[in-house]
């Protein structure tokens, strides 16, 4: 079932030479998910930040970390996103090499699976995992930077992946990141999407918008 719309701003639009404020501005202005976006300069073309920074952010906030691993080789560093507090960990199948493994090493350490799905990357590679995940996020952009355009496309995977969890019946999210501000996010619900990760639409205009810019997607 489609399940009331969460909004998890990504910290990779904050300003990180204050990142601890500013994860306690969003909380504080509606966030229900704090999405982090780890990178490695290897599977995407950007670096970022790794599990020091997860868990000095810990002690700033009780909402959930969703963490959104754009690293390869993955497996080797679960165990520390998992000890520096990640509550979601999410994985991309290219990360390789055994999907299937790396999700079961997930919830062995006690976290919610996720899979995310590239723009170019089928519905298809759900088939024998669907089961095994908490979590499918459609990237609605190419990953690596914040602050691209949402890519129409993935509105057609997003409505596919939501019949499947449908069919499935289990109480699994349907993520969408990229490109998401009021307008998107009002397509990607209506294909089936029931959380929204949200970059720049709620960092703009600096801390006094951010209450307004999480209403907003919230209210679309
Ligand atoms: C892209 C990241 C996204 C990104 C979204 O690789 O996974 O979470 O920060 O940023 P916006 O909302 O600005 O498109
Ligand atoms: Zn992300």
């Amino acid at each position: 079932m489609q399940q009331p719309v969460r909004i998890a701003p990504s910290i990779l639009s904050a300003d990180f030479a204050r990142l601890g404020e500013e994860v306690r501005a969003i909380d504080a202005a509606g966030a229900d998910w704090i999405h982090v976006d780890v990178m490695d300069g290897h599977f995407v073309p950007n670096i970022t930040i790794g599990p020091g920074v997860v868990k000095a952010l810990r002690a700033h906030t009780d909402k959930p970390f969703d963490v959104h691993l754009m690293i390869s080789p993955v497996d080797p560093f679960l165990e520390a996103f998992a000890e520096a507090g990640a509550d979601t960990i999410t994985v991309h199948p290219e990360a390789g090499p055994h999907l299937h493994r790396t999700l079961q090493a997930i919830k062995a350490l006690g976290k919610r699976a996720g899979v995310s799905l590239n723009p170019a990357t089928p519905a298809k590679m759900l088939d024998y995992v669907l089961e095994e995940v908490d979590l499918v996020l459609v990237m609605s952009v190419n990953p690596g930077f914040g602050g691209q355009s949402f890519i129409e496309s993935q509105l057609g995977k997003i409505e596919a992946i939501r019949n499947r969890i449908e069919k499935l019946g289990k109480p699994i999210d349907l993520e969408v990141d990229g490109g998401i501000d009021a307008a998107t996010a009002a397509r990607a619900i209506g294909a089936g999407a029931d959380v929204l990760v949200a970059g720049t639409a709620t960092f703009r205009g600096g801390p006094d918008a951010y209450a307004a810019n999480i209403a907003a997607l919230r209210a679309s």
